[in-house]
């Protein structure tokens, strides 16, 4: 029988521990932490994952505030508009939603938030120290998987881990966060990607395996490791017909013929998702507490 691996409640736990922080923080007279989130256009998910994001402040006792502006909004504009939030002093950090309209540059904007308020960890300086182990912002779901696994106690070192996809803010700072000297850590690392060969013989020879492709159902049970922890980040929309969303959420791995193969496995939903959003929680409330960059 396998571990199933409860993101919905971790996540829950992580809440309650973050309001009791911010409850003493208002006992010391400090004020709520405060995070702001940018959402250009009408993306359905991105809608969703922000109002989520929002929510959650509130249930924790933290300020938000949202900013909503259209697509057809110029790039030196939404430039501005990071320029001015990098300067709110009542802000401890802020978000621009991903992914942004096509005659926006994604990196120009990345590049121009305050690191210190880069509470994503999406900012070369936050990947840079997070590379060379020094304090900064953890990219949210990275940051999300490794907390499951300690939670979990999970062990790590020494073990094979697979992950598949190579994206900036999944499957890349993962692989740094699972082979550096740390616990969760020390694992041996192989992060495959499109180009990669022998694909299924990688998979075979993990003892953790990460998806983060976003291909629905692409990680199949005969292909899984004796007792292997299987993680699955992939969260993508597919239509379906009997539900009044008319989508259902599916991840990269077919839970049904994986799971029987595992020691412990994440479902979707309710796996690494909620993490995602505890971890932006907790960047947030370091920043108010100028954990990382100071005063
Ligand atoms: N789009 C998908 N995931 C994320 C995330 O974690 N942060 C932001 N800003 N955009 C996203």
């Amino acid at each position: 029988m396998y571990t199933l691996i409860d993101g919905k409640a971790t996540a829950a736990q992580i809440h309650a521990e973050l309001s009791m922080e911010v409850q003493n923080r208002l006992n010391q007279g400090l004020r709520r932490p405060h995070l702001a989130a940018v959402l250009v256009g009408h993306d359905g998910a991105s809608q969703t994952y922000v109002n989520n994001k929002i929510l959650a402040c509130e249930r924790v006792g933290f300020r938000s505030t949202l900013i909503k502006r259209e697509s057809t909004i110029r790039e030196a504009e939404l430039l501005e508009l990071v320029r001015s939030l990098n300067h709110d002093q009542e802000l401890d950090g802020f978000i621009v939603q991903l992914p942004l309209p096509g005659h926006i540059n994604a990196e120009r904007i990345n590049e121009a938030i305050d690191p210190a308020k880069d509470v994503d960890g999406f900012h070369a300086i936050n990947l840079g120290r997070m590379l060379l182990n020094l304090p900064g912002y953890l990219p949210a779901t990275p940051a999300g998987v490794i907390e499951l696994l300690r939670r979990y106690n999970i062990e790590t070192e020494g073990k094979n881990c697979v992950i598949l996809g190579r994206s900036h803010i999944v499957g890349s700072p993962l692989s740094v966060l699972l082979a550096r000297s740390a616990t969760p850590g020390n694992c041996t690392v192989t992060l495959c990607h499109s180009k990669t060969q022998n694909l299924m013989e990688h998979i075979q020879r993990a003892d953790i395996l990460v998806a983060a492709l976003g291909k629905p159902g692409f990680v199949r049970g005969e292909w899984i490791k004796k007792g292997a922890v299987v993680v699955d980040v992939g969260t993508t929309r597919v239509p379906d017909a009997s539900r009044a969303s008319g989508y259902k959420l599916m991840g990269d791995v077919d839970f049904e013929s994986v799971a029987p193969h595992c020691s412990a496995i994440t479902p979707v939903p309710g796996g690494v998702g909620p993490m995602t959003i505890s971890m932006l929680l907790r960047n947030t409330l370091d920043s108010a507490n100028q954990r990382h960059y100071g005063g």
